[in-house]
């Protein structure tokens, strides 16, 4: 299996950071990863991790400028692509199509094969352009999952809720991840 990660520059960088350590737990995915500069941006000012730190958790790392790589190819086989977080320039751009760099491109890519595109836009509160950005990407088939808080299965830590982000986002993908804690009924906890 190939999975695509694109970290773009909304706040929550340490989101994607995760996602790739979550993809570690199953070798049968090939990772390809994209830092955008805002990303990279975003890693210095939230979290204390370097660049090469996140690029060592890929197995294959693209340059976001490099329109020439093999995932900007629809005949390079993936099983889809998460972009997380994804900033509303993200947004805008994988919905109208404007693919102006590799993470944009891929996302265009994965769609028009009609692989599975993940998006998890962050922003607070959304404005108008956004929200019909969102749907725009929806109705064009993306998968959307906002980082929304979850209250139901304790998880009452930072991480914990990143956690469960990234269960939701690799169900998609039929990817059971060990420290999603999914809603169970009191009948059967
Ligand atoms: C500290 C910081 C936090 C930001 N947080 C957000 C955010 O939560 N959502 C968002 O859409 N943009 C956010 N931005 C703005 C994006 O980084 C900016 O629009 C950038 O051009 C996005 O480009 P990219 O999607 O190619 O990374 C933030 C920027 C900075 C510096």
């Amino acid at each position: 299996m190939r999975l695509i990660v694109g970290i773009s520059g909304a706040s929550g960088a340490i989101m994607g950071y995760e996602m790739l350590k979550a993809l570690k737990e199953f070798p049968e995915v090939e990772t390809h990863l994209i830092i955008t500069e805002g990303a990279a941006e975003n890693f210095r000012y939230e979290t204390s991790l370097t660049i090469g730190e996140v690029k060592a958790l890929a197995d294959v790392v693209h340059d976001n400028h490099n329109l020439g790589a093999v995932i900007s190819s629809g005949s390079f086989v993936t099983d889809g692509m998460i972009v997380i977080p994804c900033s509303m320039k993200t947004v805008a751009g994988i919905a109208s199509g404007f693919a102006t760099n590799l993470l944009l491109r891929a996302a265009d890519v994965c769609l028009k094969e009609n692989r599975r595109v993940v998006i998890v836009p962050r922003e607070m509160p959304l404005s108008r352009i956004h929200l019909r950005n969102i749907k725009e990407a929806a109705d064009y088939g993306c998968t959307v999952i906002p980082p929304m808080l979850t209250f139901y299965n304790n998880a009452d830590t930072v991480e914990k809720q990143i956690q469960h982000i990234i269960g939701k986002i690799l169900r998609q993908f039929g990817l059971e991840y060990k420290a999603f804690v999914p809603w169970q009924p009191e009948t059967e906890r």
